[in-house]
């Protein structure tokens, strides 16, 4: 089905925030508290296709209880934000890569693509719909939580008929809070992400549910973030809970573990693995043992270590509790390397950096 021929119909709504109510909501909104006004529903039916888009009020939706993903889990969502630019203006930044991982999220969760012009169209109508709710403070932005769920009343277990598409808005801050120069992340040795095989390179609800444990014991020991092994060999570094991580040495290499299948291709990762190669860097993506992230810490050869994703943008690493004890990386702060890279990337973010690779969207 083209998405051309997907009309949206725009529902009015009743009471919108008070610009008053507004305005206190977005002084301080943190991560995923505060939301907007809106939302967008494009419901799916088998053999008919994707039908009756709409832009409205943002309310609960009623589910009836057998609803197959409340039984099975059958989800799949993304993260992206829209930025103001230093004119005044707004725009995405790669909608295009998220659409396409989402579909490549569809096509593993048994779901049906979404034509990449139709997700793109919802992101940008909530954004215009909701354009007042962009936060002012330092590092904010409007995140948008585009989802797909199985909507069908239906309890056997197999692909369902039904699904909606949705698309959320939240104005949020920074991820961590600012006045912290790094993040302390815990390695866990009880639990797995994601194992070969399984759903790990799906950006799928049930792969965060399964992170709450271990990121709760993370807490519980007081740090930021869980830090996932792989699934077989309980050895080589994957990833965060919900972002991708970066290790740069003193020889000016850098590594970052792979897209094996058992970690999320973060657009955020790719973007600075263009970033830093075009400024003359080598990047590998090579396994990267926890035992060499220790040695190498202590040794000093390691220099920095970042984590990134849209939520936390590039967030230094200062400190790992492993296995065998905990190490510091580098100053424990951010390091020189993670300080530029995150400056172009927010630069070219909010249009304060030359885009020369096409990423930005402009909405006007
Ligand atoms: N890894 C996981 C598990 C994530 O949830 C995310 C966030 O979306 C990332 C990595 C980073 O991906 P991106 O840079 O596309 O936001
Ligand atoms: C993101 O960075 O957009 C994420 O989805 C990470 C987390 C908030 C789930």
């Amino acid at each position: 089905m083209s998405a051309a021929a997907i009309t949206f119909t725009d529902i009015p709504h009743p009471a919108p925030t008070p610009a008053d109510a507004r305005e206190a909501a977005l002084v301080d909104p943190g991560f995923g508290n505060v939301f907007s006004d809106h939302m967008v529903i494009i419901d799916y039916t088998e053999g008919r296709g994707w039908y009756d888009a709409t832009v409205g009020p943002r309310q609960p939706i009623p589910l009836d209880p057998a609803t197959s993903v409340l039984h099975y889990a059958q989800e799949i969502f993304e993260g992206m934000k829209a930025y103001r630019q230093a004119d005044g203006s707004v725009a995405l930044f790669r909608p295009d890569a998220n659409a396409q991982r989402f579909n490549k999220s569809a096509d593993r969760m048994a779901m049906p693509h979404i034509p990449e012009e139709l997700f793109i169209e919802a992101v940008k109508r909530l954004v215009a719909a909701d354009k007042d709710w962009f936060p002012a403070v330092e590092g904010g932005s409007l995140y948008l939580r585009p989802f797909m769920f199985a909507s069908e009343a239906f309890l056997g277990v197999r692909p369902a008929k039904q699904y909606k598409f949705m698309v959320i808005a939240s104005p949020v801050g920074n991820y961590f809070k600012a006045d912290s120069p790094s993040v302390s992340i815990w390695v866990s040795r009880d639990y797995t992400r994601a194992a070969p095989g399984g759903t790990g390179a799906a950006k799928a609800g049930g792969n965060y549910a399964a992170s709450l444990v271990p990121q709760a014991e993370a807490i519980a020991k007081g740090h930021d973030q869980v830090v996932f092994l792989d699934a077989v060999e309980k050895k080589y570094v994957e990833e965060l809970g919900g972002m991708n991580l970066f290790f740069s040495f003193e020889d000016g290499s850098v590594i970052t573990p792979p897209l094996t299948g058992t970690i999320l291709p973060g657009i955020t990762r790719n973007s600075l693995i263009e970033l830093a190669r075009e400024d003359g860097l080598t990047i590998r993506e090579e396994l990267y043992s926890i035992d060499q992230w220790r040695d190498d810490a202590t040794s000093g050869k390691l220099v920095e270590c970042f984590a990134c994703g849209t939520a936390a943008v590039v967030t230094p690493v200062g400190h790992v509790e492993g296995p065998e004890g905990g190490f510091d990386i580098g100053s424990g702060g951010s390091g020189q390397l993670t300080a530029k890279l995150r400056a172009k990337l927010v630069g070219i973010q909010r249009g304060t950096v030359t885009d020369t690779h096409g990423w930005v969207m402009k909405l006007g």
